[in-house]
């Protein structure tokens, strides 16, 4: 895929007030939430429970991309369709997480680096000859005493740059996603520091290793305090945090920044979201990028809760994560209001 075609994919998937969904949790992870609801921790309940995901009517309408884990990329429905073909055959793009996961960084206590590198390129090339159009690499960013280091901060976007050189030669959109944590008992002001410190850090090895900005998109937290911080803030006063940090540090270049959710609950996601689209309208700043979102829990969470695993509960959970994905659709519109959820 050429520059131009690289631009056109990383467009389209912020076209239309749409967004992504992110489905792409490891399986290890994945257990974790069906255990705690009581479902089956097998491969036969998660592969039923993303055919639930990717079938539900009209997905479309709200979603441009579904971010896919391994498993789920080979997986297909109970009839026998690939899941691929089954996204493809509805208009949403197929993309898949291509990180290792994250392993403790050496020399650095509470810190860890994403692994993945060895191998890529060919792993990259077998995604797109199944229909991948682009990827996703996490790297994880706690906050805390004395941390983020620089050492854990130039690890993971070193990693994180060549990821996307390889995505971009492979002709692979990259998602490149630097998460700072909620966890912990930081304000949102270290929160701030920290997020800007890795974006300029990121941001830096992605010229470096010449990655194309107009052909990625960037995930990354929103500011905010941690879980345990006793001052919680506004939604306006999260909105205008995390929008004057990217401002400062995510080129212009970028066509869009699709959110992580990072457990936030989803009402208070899309607010966030809608707050930082309506500041545009009211504040008159424009943006250079589109915002958006590629949530995880803030989309599926309602959805899995009504499902747990029963086939009798497919259409409400349907219903649940096409509310959800309304919701952040309007939210890119500064249209979502809290009466969409009353209702
Ligand atoms: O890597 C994280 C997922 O792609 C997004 O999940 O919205 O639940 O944080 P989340």
């Amino acid at each position: 895929m050429n520059a131009a075609d690289l631009t056109a994919v990383a467009r389209q998937l912020v076209a239309g007030d749409k967004g992504l969904l992110a489905m792409d949790e490891s399986i290890a992870t994945c257990n974790r939430r069906f255990a705690a609801l009581g479902i089956p921790q097998t491969e036969p309940a998660r592969r039923a429970w993303r055919e639930l995901l990717i079938t539900s009517p009209r997905l479309s309408a709200c979603i441009s991309g579904a971010i896919l884990c391994d498993e789920t990329f080979q997986q297909s429905t109970a009839a026998g369709a690939p899941f691929t073909q089954v996204l493809a055959a509805a208009g949403i793009l197929s993309g898949v997480k291509v990180d290792a996961g994250a392993v403790y960084l050496a020399g650095h206590p509470g810190e860890t680096v994403t692994e993945g590198l060895d191998g890529l390129r060919a792993r990259l090339a077998a995604y797109v000859r199944q229909g991948a159009r682009f990827a996703k690499w996490r790297a994880v960013i706690a906050v805390g005493d004395r941390l983020p280091t620089l050492g854990c901060i130039d690890a993971n976007a070193h990693a994180l740059a060549r990821y996307a050189a390889l995505c971009q030669e492979a002709g692979l959109v990259p998602i490149v996603e630097p998460e700072v944590l909620m966890t912990g008992g930081h304000s949102l002001s270290a929160c701030r520091d920290a997020t800007e410190c890795v974006l300029r850090g990121v941001f830096d090895q992605l010229q470096r290793q010449r990655v194309l900005l107009e052909g990625m998109l960037l995930k990354p937290n929103m500011v905010l305090p941690g879980l345990g911080c006793p001052a919680q803030e506004t939604v306006d006063a999260v909105a205008d945090a995390t929008v004057d940090t990217l401002m400062r540090v995510v080129p212009a270049a970028v066509p869009g920044i699709v959110f992580l959710s990072g457990g936030q609950s989803g009402e208070l996601a899309t607010a966030r979201l809608n707050a930082m689209n309506l500041r545009r309208e009211t504040r008159g700043a424009r943006l250079p990028w589109a915002l958006s979102f590629s949530f995880g829990r803030a989309l599926q969470h309602p959805a899995l809760e009504l499902w747990r695993g029963e086939a009798a509960n497919v259409i409400p959970s349907q219903q649940a994560l096409l509310h959800r994905a309304a919701c952040n659709r309007a939210a890119r519109r500064g249209a979502y209001g809290p009466a969409m959820d009353a209702a």
